[in-house]
């Protein structure tokens, strides 16, 4: 039997201070990135859900060394070169994050090795990065889709690259694909959030960034033999503290403080997009970490919220927010409209599908297109009846966003798939308990 969650309450007035769970993309990031050093790496505060502990899985079937203390991580990795075991399966369960980046990391891998993933990442395109790798001499055997078999090569080749989906993803997989190639590899990518870039400069991985114009940026990359330990504290995840920020907002004469977030300006979509809606969230405690920018979120409820026509400038950086970004114009005054965001269809479930139909589910009128949505905002929105959401692909955000949604308009909801929040946070429904009570 499926888990589910039933929600037949609407929150209360709360003043809490929370922690969220460690950075997802970061966590990935360190993990991969850590496999590449023989010395040893320390991480404070990874993300124990199941993207990132396939991760730690992945590095270890390549040879790397993977021990769990207290309260850190330690990998030693096995330099550049991989055991290459024959027959050797990853498996990168249902992250997209991980499939793209261990696909970049096995650039120079001598023997196939089979990339497999869940169902919802097997739907997921993979051209978007077989392609450039192929023009550093890789070679696949399925190269759209998952479960595709690689081949990698001794001296991979320097590449120009262009990446136009604004996809953070492909950047990093030909990024690390570079680091073990021969030559200066040329990026021109759209914008998108800069993780690998910062991780690079701090490792003092040969890279040089050029702003280009206002969409793209210009990234060369030159490949080198080894790299030094990264040592790391994970700052909380602004992707996880999204869903109580939201929360928050929508309830009434409530605040919370949510300690240690990365706020990088390539992540902040949604504090900017919440903002000119008339959210009163303000960031205390700035400060830099080895090239991030970490504070803590004051986010206070907020009676007046309008609608918004959202600048597509916030897209990438906001990207994996606008499910429960779409709440807030749910219940804001007057119409909203969030365009160019065909990519959202393309996460772990088609996202802009499913707002679509939890805001008809919830009766708010939307128009909604393959790639936009205008949302009919209610102000009054309250709910007295039955809603059930199931068969969303297992897909983490959906789950959270619905939960979410519950609290917050009232109604009889029953939200199936509760693992999913393993994904991303597995301790959401304990966080939000502390809220509650
Ligand atoms: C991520 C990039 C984004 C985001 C994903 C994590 C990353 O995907 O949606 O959750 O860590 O690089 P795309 O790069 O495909 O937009």
């Amino acid at each position: 039997m499926k888990k589910f969650i039933k929600i037949e309450r609407k929150i209360d007035s709360f003043n809490k201070i929370i922690n969220v769970e460690g950075d997802k993309s970061l966590s990935i990031r360190w993990v991969i990135m850590s496999s590449l050093s023989k010395k040893k790496s320390i991480a404070y505060n990874l993300l124990k859900s199941e993207d990132v502990m396939n991760a730690v899985k992945c590095v270890k079937a390549l040879g790397s060394k993977v021990k769990f203390l207290k309260n850190k991580c330690e990998i030693i990795g096995n330099g550049f070169d991989f055991s290459n075991k024959k027959n050797l399966t990853l498996n990168a369960g249902n992250s997209g994050t991980l499939g793209r980046l261990i696909l970049g990391l096995l650039i120079n891998s001598k023997k196939e090795i089979k990339l497999i993933g869940d169902k919802s990442l097997s739907k997921r395109d993979f051209s978007r990065v077989t392609r450039p790798l192929k023009k550093f001499g890789a070679k696949f055997k399925g190269d759209k889709s998952l479960p595709l078999k690689m081949r990698g090569l001794n001296n991979p080749k320097a590449i120009n690259y262009l990446e136009k989906k604004g996809s953070a993803q492909c950047k990093t997989s030909i990024m690390i694909a570079a680091l073990k190639s021969e030559g200066l590899t040329n990026i021109k990518a759209k914008k998108s959030r800069d993780h690998t870039e910062l991780l690079f400069k701090h490792l003092k991985i040969p890279i040089q960034i050029k702003k280009g114009d206002k969409n793209y940026d210009y990234i060369q990359v030159k490949g080198i033999k080894k790299i030094e330990p990264l040592n790391y504290k994970i700052p909380g995840d602004i992707s996880s503290c999204a869903f109580f920020i939201v929360l928050t907002l929508l309830s009434k004469k409530s605040q919370l403080l949510i300690k240690n977030i990365n706020v990088n300006p390539t992540r902040i979509g949604i504090i900017k997009i919440l903002t000119m809606m008339g959210a009163e969230i303000t960031f205390i405690n700035k400060k830099s970490y080895k090239g991030e920018k970490i504070s803590d979120i004051l986010v206070k409820s907020t009676k007046n919220l309008n609608g918004i026509n959202c600048p597509t400038k916030y897209n990438s950086s906001a990207i994996d927010e606008f499910l429960v970004i779409f709440l807030v114009a749910a219940k804001s005054k007057g119409v909203s409209y969030f365009k160019d965001l065909s990519e959202l269809n393309q996460k772990e479930s088609p996202r802009l599908e499913w707002a679509s139909k939890i805001l008809d589910f919830i009766g708010i009128k939307n128009i909604t297109t393959k790639n936009s949505i205008k949302i009919f905002g209610n102000p009054n929105l309250s709910l007295n009846k039955k809603i059930n959401i199931k068969n969303f692909s297992k897909d983490h955000r959906i789950f959270m966003m619905s939960v979410i949604a519950a609290l917050t308009f009232g109604g009889m909801w029953k939200i199936y798939d509760l693992d999913s929040i393993k994904t991303s946070f597995p301790k959401f429904l304990e966080i939000l308990k502390k809220i509650e009570h």
